[in-house]
């Protein structure tokens, strides 16, 4: 099977074709005929995070040169290059929400460009800031009626789970039961899956996300979003160079019996840690506290999500765990998990893919396709606070 997926939960903009077959990731075989990414984040930096109404107009304007770009990767597409200014991204962003209208330009252009050979759209539906989603579910919905195929709604969580497991063109093995910690800039959940897309929600962050707590911790420190990478490449420096440790910062609900994590407390404690640091903005902070505070940050963060995933994978037995979602990317996180569940396999997503892309949501759309979960177009709605199950 062809499927187009459609990924603009957030602030990446993003469209993969992808080639599959077989029925279960233990089966399955896919191939990535086409991927593009426009990512919005020098938009959102003066915010210091996503700015739902500029992530919808930016989401916009996008969609028709990621298409395009992703469909002349596939072979699918004559040489057309489309940039954002151009005057078609313009116009269909500026007519996403009227469905006709849409329709009808959408036709008109690929009546003279061809109908490209896909059987199958894949789009994320939640969850994510529906003004985001919306975007991405309309243009979903209009090339679905102009090329003939049905829509297939996609869980975001689901796609970085689906990522974790993937390698060139197969899945790694997984054993079940499996312990899945997904960590993104939005979520921070730990999910027993005892067979393939069947999840039970062990516990969830009860404020911040950690991704959320990296990238809100940054700000504090002066430093650009998103800030998870910003702080990781920084403490990784303080810990090679041997700086002095930063004051000790709390490790949220790391004795809590429960699967629960909080991180706002501890942006809370960088906040007053900071304070005093700069004497109350008196002082200038310097390289090297910055380094160290990072370093703490990081430390502190990456701790409480092993020893919460660790404890979940003794109690539930767990033979594979996997970690998803953009914070995945930390390699701090990545090696102490695998350190401290020594013997059990640990899953992360391929390089450069841990953060949002459309190739998870096109893996994740396959499967649920080969559940014929397809879904009729009036159903199909923005959900943010889209739960896995
Ligand atoms: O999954 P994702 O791309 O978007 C959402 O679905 O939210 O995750 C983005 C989050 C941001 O908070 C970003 O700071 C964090 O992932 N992140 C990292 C790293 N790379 C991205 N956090 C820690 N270390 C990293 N290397
Ligand atoms: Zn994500």
């Amino acid at each position: 099977m062809r499927i187009l997926a459609i990924e603009t939960s957030a602030d990446e903009t993003a469209i993969a074709l992808l080639e599959a077959d077989g029925a279960t990731p233990e089966d399955a075989r896919f191939k990535v005929l086409g991927n593009a990414l426009l990512s919005q984040i020098t938009h959102h930096i003066p915010y210091g995070g996503i700015y739902p109404n500029i992530a919808k107009r930016e989401h916009g304007r996008n969609l028709v040169p990621v298409l395009m770009e992703a469909l002349l990767k596939a072979g699918e597409l004559n040489q057309v290059v489309v940039h954002p200014d151009d005057a078609i991204s313009k116009e269909v962003g500026a007519i996403l929400e009227r469905e006709a209208e849409l329709h009808t330009y959408l036709s008109e252009f690929f009546r003279s460009h061809g109908k490209p050979a896909i059987e199958t759209i894949a789009v994320t539906y939640g969850p994510g800031l529906e003004p985001a989603l919306w975007v991405g579910i309309n243009f979903a919905k209009a090339l679905s009626r102009v090329w003939h195929v049905p829509i297939v709604p996609v869980n975001h969580m689901e796609g970085h789970l689906m990522m974790a497991a993937a390698r060139e063109g197969v899945f790694a093995p997984v054993a079940f039961p499996a312990i899945a910690l997904l960590v993104s800039g939005g979520h921070t959940e730990l999910v027993l899956i005892r067979e393939w897309m069947k999840y039970e929600l062990l516990g969830e962050t009860r404020d911040d996300a950690a991704g959320e707590c990296f990238d809100k911790c940054a700000r504090l420190l002066g430093l650009p979003y998103p800030g998870g990478p910003e702080i990781a490449t920084l403490a990784q420096k303080a810990r090679a160079s041997g700086l002095p440790r930063a004051t000790p910062l709390p490790r949220p609900m790391h004795d809590s019996k429960d699967f629960d994590f909080s991180f706002s407390g501890l942006k809370t404690a960088v906040r007053n840690a900071v304070h005093l640091t700069t004497q109350g903005g008196e002082k200038t902070f310097s390289h090297e506290d910055r380094a160290a505070f990072a370093r703490e940050i990081e430390d502190a963060i990456v701790e409480v999500l092993v020893k919460k995933t660790a404890a979940a994978a003794e109690e539930y037995g767990a033979h594979t765990v996997i970690l998803g979602g953009g914070v995945s990317a930390n390699e701090h996180l990545r090696a102490d998990l695998t350190k401290k569940l020594e013997g059990t396999p640990v899953l992360f997503p391929p390089a450069g893919l841990s953060t949002d892309n459309a190739i998870m949501i096109a893996l994740a759309g396959y499967f649920r396709a080969q559940k014929k979960e397809f879904a009729p177009h009036d159903s199909i709605k923005a959900s943010g606070n889209l739960r896995l199950i």
